[in-house]
């Protein structure tokens, strides 16, 4: 961690635990201080805030009801005025059981956790353990990080990129590594949010340990806790034998919940419920399992809009997203696409046993012109296709445009609004038409509906005609399969 940070003193770090419950106060210390910790101790706001101003507290543990108050005004208000006082200062509550709003209130306000009462030691001291790693994490923020400094420290294999605005994705994700915070990945589709999910698991502690990626999108609401926790023999009438759930197959290392905005609101609950209690059951035993499990999770749904439309918990967004890591679209990088193509290309040709063929100034500012809705992932297409269609043929524009054109009428969607006009549509279907059926322009025109006269004014207002479509057809389209 960097030298001169606001809050980073050499020795144990201090807690200020902020109780006006003697015995809470009194279990807290003991428990922090076995574990390491120095601690502080108010029993009222007012002697809170003087604490957290004049001694150098690291951490406050806060609880939420403070005075027997039960609205938990006055603790939303002191830790409103601890953020107010010092923004960098860590804070988590403590709320009675079942007080979930107030929690959420408090989150909201840049709480960094919640622990319900009655708490679970281990669970708490792992909270404050993240809060306290995590703040380091943002004291020891760089501005620019620079490629070779990342990969000299971290495993980012496979991810290629030196966007400043990538750049700064991965310092997080070695900085927030190290830590056992969960993780939200966001991003359109094809950004790179289950690589990203896995150099999280590689660079942290747990990297021997399994890493188990769930896709939620893929699990039914009546399978979710079968799945998720497992279930022992006669749990339901079709367990016939007891089950491992993905919890249980990822102990001590890292649960990846891929397509999280997808998990319909019965399954949020029970998701909350480990997340929040480290703790699960499985199905048809009572016994409750402890899961010392790493989340991170990730979306391309808006999940804030989805909290606001009343479809996904925000409780639950919470636990989830600790740590926010956001993949830029591939069209806001295009300085990548160079050194993606190049990576992209040698892999494909060498899964294809050919040689990676080489791209033309023309075809690098193609690939750099194309909106890329499918960011990464359809660049990955693009290039596996052609490379499958060119074979070691150089990629030009035009190759690469005649690639797309077959590309576009492989698939039943029209292009993406924004990504061709209308006329440019037009033209492509007519150039593959035209090829389709190799220049017969009765047949062109019928496949079109348009009568001959206005295939000819088209072909006219483009400048096409169906000879130029000789010699420029796709090569041995068959004569390399994929793997
Ligand atoms: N920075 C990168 N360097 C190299 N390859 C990348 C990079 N980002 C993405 N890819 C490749 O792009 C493809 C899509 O990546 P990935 O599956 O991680 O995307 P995703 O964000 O999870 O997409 P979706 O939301 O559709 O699930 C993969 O083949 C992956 O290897
Ligand atoms: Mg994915």
């Amino acid at each position: 961690m960097t030298e001169g940070g606001t809050r980073r003193v050499k020795g144990a770090p201090r807690v200020l635990v902020a109780d006006d419950d003697a015995t809470v106060v009194a279990s807290l210390r003991v428990l922090l201080s076995q574990a390491g910790y120095e601690v502080s101790v108010a029993e009222d706001a007012e002697s809170a805030l003087a604490r957290a101003s004049v001694e150098r507290i690291d951490l406050v543990l806060q609880d939420m009801n403070f005075s027997r108050q039960t609205s938990g005004e006055e603790g939303l208000a002191l830790l409103e005025e601890l953020r107010r006082q010092d923004p960098e200062l860590p804070v988590i509550l403590m709320t009675a059981w079942g007080s979930i709003d107030l929690a959420v209130a408090g989150m909201k306000l840049g709480a960094v956790d919640f622990v319900s009462k009655p708490w679970s030691n281990p669970h708490l001291l792992a909270s404050v353990a993240t809060a306290l790693a995590l703040s380091a994490v943002a004291e020891s923020e760089e501005a620019d990080p620079r490629r070779e400094e990342l990969d000299e420290r971290l495993d980012l294999e496979g991810l290629i990129g030196r966007d400043p605005e990538f750049l700064r994705v991965l310092a997080l994700v070695g900085r927030v590594a190290a830590t056992d915070a969960s993780v939200l990945i966001t991003g359109e589709s094809g950004t790179g949010k289950e690589l990203i999910a896995a150099a999280v698991h590689a660079n942290s502690r747990r990297r021997q340990a399994p890493f188990v990626k769930v896709n939620l999108g893929g699990i039914s609401s009546t399978l979710f806790e079968s799945e998720m926790f497992g279930h022992v023999r006669g749990a339901f009438t079709d367990a016939r034998r007891d089950r491992e759930g993905r919890f249980a197959l990822a102990e001590g290392g890292t649960i990846f919940l891929d397509e999280i905005g997808e998990v319909d609101p019965s399954s949020q609950v029970k998701l909350l419920r480990v997340l929040q209690d480290r703790t699960y059951e499985v199905l048809g035993s009572s016994q409750p399992r402890a899961a010392d499990v790493r989340v991170v999770s990730a979306t391309n749904a808006d999940l804030p809009q989805r909290v606001r439309q009343g479809q996904f918990r925000e409780d639950l967004l919470y636990r989830l997203n600790l740590i926010a890591v956001r993949l830029p679209p591939l069209r806001d990088r295009r300085d990548d696409i160079p050194l993606l193509t190049h990576h992209i290309l040698a892999g494909a040709a060498e899964r294809y046993a050919v040689a990676p063929p080489e791209v033309t100034a023309s075809g690098l500012t193609w690939l750099r012109r194309q909106a890329w809705p499918g960011n990464v992932r359809q660049l990955v297409q693009t290039l596996e296709r052609a490379v499958l269609v060119l074979g070691e043929r150089p990629l030009d524009a035009a190759a690469l445009e005649s690639l797309q054109i077959g590309e576009s009428t492989r698939s039943d969607d029209v292009p993406r609004p924004g990504r061709m006009t209308l006329s440019e549509v037009e033209r492509r279907m007519i150039v593959e038409s035209l090829r389709h059926y190799d220049g017969n322009l009765t047949r062109v025109a019928e496949a079109l509906g348009l009568s001959r006269q206005a295939l000819y004014r088209r072909l006219e207002k483009y400048g096409l005609s169906p000879d130029d479509m000789e010699g420029d057809r796709p090569v041995g389209s068959s004569t390399l399969e994929p793997r």
